[in-house]
């Protein structure tokens, strides 16, 4: 049997599916989407496995476990996890589970810890993840258990991107800078504007929501289409006092990036005159979204910081940006809200929102952000319940059976894109298209169907993300 024979009886022995069915769900060709994606239970164990179980997943900023024994309690997929700042400032990411019945080893959320006792029988582990003490340890194991077998099962991998830490089970991934590739040109406009990076304002918010993680990974990723008519009400027919009504149209041109390969996206509105008005420089999105502080920093002390580190290009062309690191880690640069869509089953989502801001912005503007966000994109934002609408009824649409049988369109844009733009890395095509989601689903499914990476990310891509 060679390599590829031994992956097809993989995924026919396990899912019933092979990997050319697979391969055919998402037909990049024809522009068209499988619905079942979004639904099927045997294709949702895979995603566990070959997605979730292989690929960098994001898991804390940096800023929320910053001394040793500050810890962060999260999840790879659905897997819960530990990170855990040890001794030596390194980060370490294991199984938030005890080797012995499995009970989670750290039932807090966030914290500082020296060790952590499970609360089931008092198995007690160090915070590097080492089991250090089991109760009766001479009388019930006669002294014969090996505790340095018993540890919790540990990443391969953790590395930090610009404060984001992402880990990954699998030994043979690529560098996290060869995984984000060109993806980090766009994600340094976000994360590194200005000296000190960005830090955490305020806690996490958590919510559930009925849909598979793909929708919202891919809206982020890729659909600015959606923006001018499911965010009507709160972005055009309630504009705040002052705010002019030519604003209420949206510009027709922008970019949008799809990486040559890896599956992340962005787009924004590429021109800084309909946003900020020279004569005025205030973000006028930000100005309606967040508030007049935000408005006027964003245009002022942050974007001429950006400009003196990044160029005039990400300075001045990037207007009210989405962004997707494949698979689950979404952002909208400017907004500042971040976020990782956890799976659920194919059906539902938890929701984990940071607000993410310039380390040394002003604490009014600070504060503007925490308010803004809330009152925006977070449970009960106003454009998050806009979003997520949309994708509750989707899938209970999707229950059905009819309506898992006709395919998606995904081809809007198809052919015209280009991956030779001077200023722009990675293929290019306009805001309102689909060639990023089209990169999304691509990379999904193949994942899904190989094992070998270095298909994944051809030497052009790895050379390119080197530079
Ligand atoms: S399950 Fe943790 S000590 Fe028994
Ligand atoms: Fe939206």
């Amino acid at each position: 049997m060679d390599h590829r024979d031994e992956i097809n009886s993989i995924l026919t022995g396990a899912s019933g599916w092979t990997r050319a069915e697979i391969l055919g769900l998402v037909d990049e060709g024809r522009g068209t989407l499988d619905p079942r994606i979004y639904t099927d239970e045997r294709l949702y164990q895979l995603e566990l496995e070959r997605i979730f179980g292989r690929a960098w997943i994001f898991v804390a900023h940096e800023a929320q476990i910053q001394k040793p024994g500050d810890f962060f309690a999260t999840y790879i997929g659905e897997d819960p996890v530990l990170v855990v700042r040890q001794k030596d400032a390194s980060i370490r990411v294991f199984l938030n589970q005890c080797r012995h019945r499995g009970m989670k080893l750290c039932r807090a959320d966030a914290g500082n810890a020296r060790s952590f006792t499970c609360s089931y029988h008092g198995w007690a582990y160090n915070t590097a993840g080492d089991l250090v003490s089991v109760p009766f340890e001479s009388d019930a194991y006669f002294n014969e258990i090996d505790k340095k077998q018993w540890g919790p099962v540990q990443t391969a991998r953790v590395e930090v991107y610009k404060g984001l830490i992402f880990a990954t089970w699998d030994h043979n991934a690529p560098s996290l800078d060869a995984y984000l590739g060109e993806a980090k040109f766009y994600m340094d406009a976000f994360l590194d504007r200005m000296d000190g990076g960005t830090e955490v304002i305020g806690g996490v918010t958590k919510w559930v929501i009925g849909c598979n993680w793909k929708f919202a990974a891919e809206q982020f990723c890729s659909d600015m289409y959606h923006a001018p008519v499911s965010h009507i009400s709160p972005t055009i027919a309630a504009l705040p006092d002052g705010i002019p009504a030519e604003f209420a149209k949206w510009p027709d041109k922008g970019i949008q990036f799809r990486a040559t390969a890896g599956g992340h996206g962005t787009g924004f509105f590429s021109g800084p005159e309909k946003f900020i008005p020279v004569e005025e420089r205030e973000d006028r999105l930000l100005l309606g979204l967040i508030g007049p502080q935000a408005g006027k920093y964003y245009a002022r002390e942050s974007r001429e910081a950006c400009r003196g580190r990044l160029g005039d290009v990400r300075a001045d062309r990037i207007n009210g940006a989405h962004m997707t690191i494949f698979p689950s880690l979404s952002f909208l640069p400017g907004v500042q809200t971040l976020r990782a869509w956890h799976p659920r089953g194919p059906n539902e989502i938890e929701v984990w929102a940071l607000t993410v801001v310039d380390k040394n912005a002003p604490p009014e503007v600070k504060e503007e952000y925490r308010l803004g966000v809330m009152r925006t994109f977070s449970v009960g934002g106003m454009l998050e319940q806009d979003d997520g609408e949309n994708w509750v009824m989707i899938q209970k649409g999707l229950r059905g059976f009819k309506s898992r049988q006709a395919h998606f369109n995904s081809g809007m844009g198809k052919g015209h894109a280009k991956a030779d733009d001077p200023d722009w890395p990675g293929v290019i095509g306009n805001v309102y298209g689909e060639e990023a989601a089209r990169g999304f689903y691509a990379h999904w499914g193949k994942m899904i169907a190989t094992d070998d990476w270095a298909s994944l990310y051809p030497a052009e891509v790895k050379t390119k993300a080197a530079e």
